[in-house]
């Protein structure tokens, strides 16, 4: 399929063939992950035009918003937006870019009544019409946000990996970036062509776990960071035939943008104390699948996981001890072992010089 002709195949399929949710043929873009307890309030607040046209594979929230830029790639209906919107309050803003205009007309209409409904004197939402792998040729300001989110969009690009990179450059987040998409456990057979909703909820477009991971660190984003996956289920008979005994899971992954990250997580001796105070997480801080903080507990963590936390919007919320000053090797807790450790019971070759 020409990148034409797959922008064509996704605004049909966004824009005239799916009405609603319920119309979807996989499990891909439904969410049937435990939502948290804060956020229910925020759902029930959003528009039931928006809620029903929202084609999202996961919970896209990330922590600690007050006041924060947002850009929503791949905005849709405006769900995320309209959610995220309400976490950013008032004097914060929340762009979303779509290229679909029946989606798009969807989520702009409903700008003043949510901003009656939050109850703020200033609408902090709109809605551009684009290309994401165009934002540049937008109406935004460099460097102006502080974190990027996309909610199942990244398999729908045919330039995924400049994607990656673009979601930090002039227009993108200086950060951070939190997205929601779908991978797989292998590269066989390539990224999938057809059928048509195969391609549109983002299945024929699903990436190697790894390929996504090396797009992103070659986008800039050191120590891509997985928050949750889940494996997807397939439930149209139909296109369960067409992919065999493919898999697929939808993951979220928070990538930063920050300057001194390490390839390996290192050990310099470093701990953090969570103060508490973000909200939904006041009791544990959950930066990853590997890092839950519980507030007020001295908190072993790597150089890279330091930096995320220091060097971002999280800083506030944490106590930091230690520094850079003494490297103590490999750092044991991100589940990195020591390539030049003998593996119990293995024959070890020992060559000399
Ligand atoms: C699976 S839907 C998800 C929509 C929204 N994030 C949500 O959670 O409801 C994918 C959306 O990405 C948009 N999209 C896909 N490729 C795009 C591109 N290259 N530029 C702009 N929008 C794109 C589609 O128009 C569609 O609205």
């Amino acid at each position: 399929m020409s990148s034409i002709d797959a922008t064509a195949t996704v605004q049909e399929y966004y824009g005239k063939t799916l009405q609603t949710s319920a119309d979807l043929k996989t499990s891909a873009c439904c969410t049937p992950d435990a939502m948290p307890e804060f956020v229910k309030p925020l759902l029930a607040r959003i528009h039931d035009e928006v809620v029903n046209r929202y084609y999202g594979c996961g919970l896209v929230v990330p922590t600690a918003l007050d006041g924060a830029r947002v850009l929503d790639i791949g905005s849709g209906s405006g769900r995320d937006a309209y959610l995220l919107a309400q976490l950013v309050g008032e004097w914060g803003e929340v762009v979303g870019v779509d290229m679909t205009a029946e989606q798009l007309a969807v989520a702009r209409s409903h700008v003043e009544w949510h901003r009656e409904q939050f109850g703020f004197t200033r609408a902090n939402t709109r809605f551009l019409e684009g290309f994401i792998e165009k934002l540049s040729e937008l109406p935004l300001e460099p460097h102006s946000f502080d974190v990027v989110v996309s909610n199942c969009v990244v398999n729908l690009s045919r330039q995924a990996s400049g994607l990656c990179r673009r979601a930090t450059s002039a227009q993108g987040g200086r950060r951070d970036v939190f997205l929601r998409c779908l991978l797989r456990p292998s590269s066989a057979g390539g990224r999938a062509q057809s059928p048509c909703a195969l391609y549109g909820e983002c299945l024929g477009g699903a990436l190697y776990w790894n390929d996504f991971l090396g797009m992103a660190k070659a986008a800039g984003f050191g120590d891509p960071r997985l928050v949750t996956s889940r494996p997807l289920e397939i439930l149209d008979p139909e296109l369960k035939a067409a992919l065999g005994q493919a898999k697929f899971y939808s993951a979220t992954y928070r990538l930063f943008a920050i300057d001194g990250l390490e390839p390996l997580c290192e050990d310099y001796g470093q701990a953090v104390i969570y103060r508490g105070g973000a909200l939904g997480e006041e009791e544990c801080f959950i930066l990853d699948g590997h890092h839950a903080i519980e507030q007020g507990r001295v908190f072993p963590v790597c150089g890279n996981t330091w930096r995320m936390l220091q060097d971002t919007r999280f800083a506030p919320y944490f106590d930091f001890i230690g520094n850079f000053d003494r490297h103590f090797g490999i750092f044991p807790g991100c589940g990195t072992l020591n390539p030049l450790e003998p593996v119990a019971g293995a024959v070890t070759a020992v060559a000399c010089c």
